[in-house]
């Protein structure tokens, strides 16, 4: 059994607790909140006995060896870096870092902790069906373009426009769409299709600076992945990869429920799994590599998922370079 820390209180975190101990690797022993009511609020629940509100303590405590981050996305850095100096895996919500200068600096000290396993949620490039689609793009004779959607309103898109100024529309938590939703998106091209040459991205940004949804265009040197992003509306487009005369289409490119490759008669194959619950996989894969890190396959995996986990992060940012948005995090050391 993984005894597992959680840092944040929010949804995903219940999501994530749930899901985990589901599969009886996991159990929730440590909560670390900003107040100890919160803490022991979402903890006791599920059999949790101990609570902190400072973090150096939280990371200090030998009563877990695995830590679930899932805090606003410019405090994974700081985290993450604690959780590395006291031995702690990993497990870190996407986006794991706000920019390429924060991911080298963690490169480094996992270099110096090869003990640690070290993960980014991103949750849909462990579903079987994320893996499926690879395989299909391997028996076309061709990739001619890739649309991927994924709008989604915010119900924190109601304080905004209220005139509150929640976490996941600023700029000072890392936030936006880009970031928030687009992430999922930039896995997926990343994942199938390898780094983009060339990347540009058109927002649609809000009053103060943060882009509500956009337009990103990565650019391969024989295709386009155009990806429409956005936490202001509600978009119900598939997500379709085109072939010569074939396509695959996806329900949904970040939860990849319905898949399916149509063939150039028109024919629907379904393809991939239909998952309930798109946090399943990455928790298993999570908890296999924990239990045995250094067996070679489990190697070669955390090494693949790092090497993409970099390679998506430089996008992000160069997406958002190539848009002016600037967070407060490019601004530290
Ligand atoms: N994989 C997925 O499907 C999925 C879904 C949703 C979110 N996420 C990711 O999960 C992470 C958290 O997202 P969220 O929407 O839950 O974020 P959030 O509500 O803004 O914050 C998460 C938690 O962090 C703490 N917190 C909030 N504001 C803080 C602040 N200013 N300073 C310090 N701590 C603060 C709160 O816990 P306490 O009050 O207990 O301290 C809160 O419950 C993000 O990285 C997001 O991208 C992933």
């Amino acid at each position: 059994m993984i005894n597992l820390g959680i840092i944040g209180t929010g949804m995903i975190s219940r999501n994530f607790v749930t899901t985990a101990e589901k599969t009886n690797e996991f159990k929730l022993t440590a909560v670390y909140s900003r107040t100890e009511e919160r803490a022991k609020e979402f903890g006791e629940p599920f059999g949790a006995q101990n609570f902190f509100t400072d973090l150096n303590k939280f990371f200090e405590s030998e009563v877990f060896s695995t830590v679930y981050i899932a805090s606003p996305n410019d405090l994974h850095f700081q985290q993450v870096k604690q959780a590395i100096l006291n031995h702690k895996n990993v497990i870190v919500e996407k986006p794991a870092f706000s920019n390429p200068n924060e991911m080298k600096q963690i490169i480094t000290l996992l270099q110096a902790h090869p003990e640690v396993c070290f993960f980014e949620a991103a949750r849909t490039i462990h579903e079987p069906s994320f893996a499926a689609i690879k395989e299909k793009l391997g028996t076309m004779k061709t990739i001619q373009g890739t649309s991927l959607t994924y709008q989604k309103y915010s119900s924190r898109y109601d304080a905004f426009l209220e005139g509150k100024n929640p976490n996941i529309f600023t700029l000072k938590h890392s936030a936006g769409a880009l970031q928030d939703l687009g992430v999922y998106l930039v896995y997926d091209a990343v994942g199938w299709f390898g780094v983009p040459e060339e990347v540009h991205y058109f927002p649609v940004k809000l009053e103060n600076g943060i882009d509500g949804s956009g337009i990103a265009i990565l650019k391969y040197p024989h295709f386009q992945v155009e990806l429409n992003i956005g936490k202001t509306s509600n978009s119900y487009l598939p997500s379709e990869i085109y072939g010569l005369k074939d396509t695959i289409v996806m329900d949904n490119a970040a939860d990849l429920n319905e898949v399916k490759w149509v063939d150039d008669q028109r024919n629907a194959h379904p393809i991939g799994q239909l998952m309930e619950n798109h946090l399943i996989s990455e928790i298993k894969d999570f908890a296999k590599i924990i239990n045995d890190p250094n067996k070679d396959l489990n190697r070669q995996l955390r090494k693949q998922w790092l090497q993409l986990a970099i390679q998506v992060n430089r996008v992000l940012y160069e997406l958002r370079l190539s848009a002016g948005i600037r967070f407060d995090a490019d601004e530290l050391k």
